[in-house]
């Protein structure tokens, strides 16, 4: 999970270098700021807060996600007292800030727990960051919510894939230009977008929540986790789609819920 305003960026005179080269493909709608953190050696999760001490919760946080759901130990949200809704959008921003694909939309809101939040973007992970039962699924969204008191909470779905070449419409929307922005740094738009279906799928299954982190630098805690107990279905063809341009961003998997946090650990037993 990512929380735009608050990541460390490039220099934008690199962003802008991939302005009017050949690398970038016409049909990308122009460049954002690609993220300076990512997936793989010194610049993955293990080294996270050799980047930026302001990441100091990825490595000594003990309520740091993803976590792995016990669904019989995790707690359940009343589906009545979860209220997402976002309404329908011509189209959005889609960007590929390398470290994940976002879409940049903030007509939305979520009363959850108590506590009301204004949607801020949403964005993909391949492979999941949940794990359900040790299970892991191809591909997990992210709805980011926050307030003007600084709370964030976010509302997550997993996928499977569909052995019927199924998806939610919604997807099928967002990914419809995917091909437009392989290159990092890159945005194009998405379709019509219509939240009806997600949200009726939200509403009627059942809701695990627990209060984790950002699964980003800088890993920030006390973050309100919704996830649907139920995955939504993904046909092959976007997953593959999505996979060969995402690549691989998923954290892993974070000790349980107060344990101390896995990287401490390790630091300790080499010691
Ligand atoms: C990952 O991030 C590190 C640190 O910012 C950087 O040196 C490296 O080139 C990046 N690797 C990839 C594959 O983007
Ligand atoms: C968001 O809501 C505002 C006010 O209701 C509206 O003017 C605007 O067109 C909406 N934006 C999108 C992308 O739907
Ligand atoms: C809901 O609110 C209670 C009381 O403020 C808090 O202890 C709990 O962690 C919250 N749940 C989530 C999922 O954040
Ligand atoms: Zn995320």
């Amino acid at each position: 999970m990512k929380f735009s305003a608050v990541l460390p960026f490039v220099a934008a005179a690199s962003a802008s270098c991939l302005r009017g080269t050949s690398l970038m493909p016409r049909s990308a709608d122009g460049t954002v700021e690609a993220n300076s953190f990512n997936y793989t050696n010194l610049g993955g999760p293990l080294n996270w807060y050799g980047l930026d001490s302001a990441n100091s919760a990825c490595s000594k946080g003990k309520f740091q996600s993803p976590i792995n759901i016990e669904t019989d130990e995790i707690s359940y949200a009343a589906a009545n007292l979860v209220h997402f809704h976002v309404p329908k959008a011509d189209d959005a921003k889609f960007e590929n800030l390398g470290s994940g694909l976002e879409v940049v939309l903030t007509n939305g809101t979520l009363s959850a727990n108590g506590t009301s939040y204004k949607l801020a973007q949403f964005h993909f992970h391949t492979p999941s960051e949940h794990r359900i039962n040790n299970e892991y699924y191809p591909m997990e969204v992210h709805f980011v919510f926050e307030n003007t008191a600084g709370a964030v909470a976010v509302v997550g779905f997993v996928f499977e894939l569909s052995q019927f070449g199924y998806s939610t419409p919604l997807f099928d929307s967002v990914f419809a230009h995917i091909d437009d922005i392989a290159v990092p740094g890159t945005y194009t738009k998405t379709d019509k977008l219509d939240f009806s279906g997600l949200t009726q799928h939200l509403n009627s299954h059942g809701i695990y929540q627990y209060s984790g982190s950002l699964t980003t630098p800088p890993c920030s805690e006390s973050v309100a986790w919704f996830l649907s107990t139920e995955p939504l279905p993904l046909n092959v063809q976007s997953y593959n789609a999505v996979k060969h341009i995402l690549k691989y961003n998923a954290r892993y998997t974070q000790n349980a819920l107060g344990q101390d946090n896995l990287l401490e650990v390790a630091a300790k037993e080499l010691n």
